[in-house]
């Protein structure tokens, strides 16, 4: 058996309202035709065809490279789709699968059901149907049996018709060369003037072939044409995604409120609260505690890590240390085993070591912290100087006093301190101290002076 997949994306997706081709927008992580093609990915198909349309090079660029994008212009409806799709297939696939670009919620055991009914039943094809409660507007499945005579769409429906609860998905296994002879035969004489490759089935039928239906979760049929449908399978794939990790032993409070994309990895024994989005190829160590209100992406937290309403983005958490709250990770923030950033506190491209504290209201860019440091509040790396960025390099076992100015390039040694309020320019050699800051001057008695001046200039 050789088996081609033809996915249907050249559609607009006018509804959208957008100028994304419909299939690119994404929800848990992917987009509308990746859910689509990885559900289809375990089917192992010898080839996978795309057939691409508005919007085509932005679809065909994001491809993934075992799949092929064939542009079908202009679109003259479903049929016409396939048509193409065939006509780029090189590998002389004996079976067919077509799936529309925009059913993100189909499982690949549903799609392989659909082939392997299609096989043990020795149909010409089989399509995927599921019963709704309201099936207004899909193309209503005629049987007589186990057999699906006809597909009939919403406009051309009659009243006992319109009464038929189950509908076509539009995802369907083929006999390659049956399909072929029929969408040769295909015309337009329906409502829209299209090609429609619901006629296959009723043309199969008269041909004297079998055509079977394997009826699925109503869940796994929905297409999306508008964001609010978007937003409703998003719902769907995320709770796939965190029953699956809850199973896995990952611990949510409230796991309508995580937002966790496909492809984050989360470890056993990890806590999740309320408000936390993991998204693009964030992983989290085992026992780490994220949440609540935790934005990251891009990032890698390590085990036993803590990290509290807070964002990052493209940073490195190490084990068991502590981030937040209010902490602004960007990217290159390297946080050490047992480092610690905390409440106001940004820092970028910078590494901080092992056991090292940012722990208050402090901007750390462009800088190396050693290990065993302490940054004092309000600190500050004064990295750009309008022009270009510079580097701050801070020893071991640094004491940095508070709303002390770094201004690089500086190197501070190890051991070595800075008087709080300093702002430093030149490096300081290790164990020193490093203090700028004039005099303090008392001048005694001032407060009384002042009342009395008030006193007179008020009569
Ligand atoms: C189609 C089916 C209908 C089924 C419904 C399920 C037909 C005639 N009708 O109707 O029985 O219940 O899907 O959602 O097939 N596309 C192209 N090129 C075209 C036209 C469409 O690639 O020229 C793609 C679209 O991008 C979309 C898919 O094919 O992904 C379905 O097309 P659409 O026009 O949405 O079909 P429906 O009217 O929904
Ligand atoms: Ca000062």
């Amino acid at each position: 058996m050789r088996l081609a997949v033809i996915v249907l994306a050249a559609g607009k997706g006018t509804r959208m309202k957008s100028d994304l081709p419909k299939v690119l927008h994404r929800t848990a992580g992917r987009s509308l035709l990746d859910w689509v093609l990885t559900a289809a990915g375990p089917l192992g198909a010898d080839e996978t065809v795309v057939v691409i349309g508005h919007g085509a090079e932005a679809v065909a660029d994001s491809l993934p490279d075992d799949a092929v994008g064939v542009v079908q212009e202009p679109q003259l409806g479903t049929g016409d789709a396939v048509r193409v799709g065939l006509a780029a297939c090189q590998r002389r696939p004996d079976t067919i699968l077509v799936v529309p670009g925009d059913m993100p919620l189909l499982t690949a055991s549903t799609l392989s059901s659909v082939v392997e009914a299609h096989h043990t039943g020795g149909a010409a094809a089989t399509v995927l149907t599921v019963k709704m409660d309201d099936p207004t507007g899909y193309g209503r499945i005629e049987r007589s049996g186990d057999r699906v005579i006809r597909i009939v769409e919403q406009r051309d429906t009659d009243e006992r018709q319109r009464a038929i609860d189950e509908v076509n998905t539009s995802v369907y296994a083929f006999d390659a060369v049956l399909l072929a002879d029929s969408l040769g035969r295909l015309g337009t004489d329906n409502s829209q003037g299209e090609y429609y490759l619901t006629d296959v089935i009723g043309i199969l039928n008269e041909d004297g072939h079998r055509v079977g239906a394997v009826v699925a979760d109503v869940v796994e049929g929905a297409g999306v044409n508008s964001h609010r449908q978007l937003a409703a399978v998003g719902e769907v794939l995320r709770r796939r995604i965190n029953d699956g990790l809850m199973a896995d032993g990952v611990a949510m409070i409230d796991p309508t409120r995580v937002y966790i994309d496909a492809g984050v990895d989360v470890a056993p024994g990890t806590r999740i609260y309320p408000g936390v989005h993991l998204e693009g190829s964030t992983t989290v160590g085992e026992g780490a505690e994220i949440g609540p209100d935790v934005h990251a992406r891009n990032t890698a937290i390590a085990a036993g890590a803590t990290v509290r309403y807070s964002v990052l983005d493209g940073a490195t958490v190490g084990s068991d240390a502590t981030v937040g709250p209010f902490t602004y990770l960007r990217p290159g923030a390297d946080l050490r085993d047992h480092s610690k950033a905390g409440a106001f506190v940004e820092i970028k491209n910078s590494q901080v070591g092992s056991g090292s504290k940012v722990p208050h209201l402090s901007y750390i860019g462009d800088t190396t912290i050693g290990e065993g440091t302490n940054i004092g509040a309000a600190t500050v790396t004064v990295n750009y100087d309008g022009f270009e960025k510079h580097r701050t390099v801070i020893g071991d076992r640094v004491r940095i006093g508070s709303d002390t100015m770094l201004v690089a390039p500086v190197t501070i040694g190890d051991d070595a301190y800075t008087g709080a309020g300093s702002v430093i320019t030149h490096d300081v050699p290790a164990g020193a101290l490093a203090i700028e800051r004039s005099l303090q001057k008392e001048i005694p008695g001032y407060a009384e002076r002042r009342k009395h001046r008030a006193s007179q200039d008020g009569q």
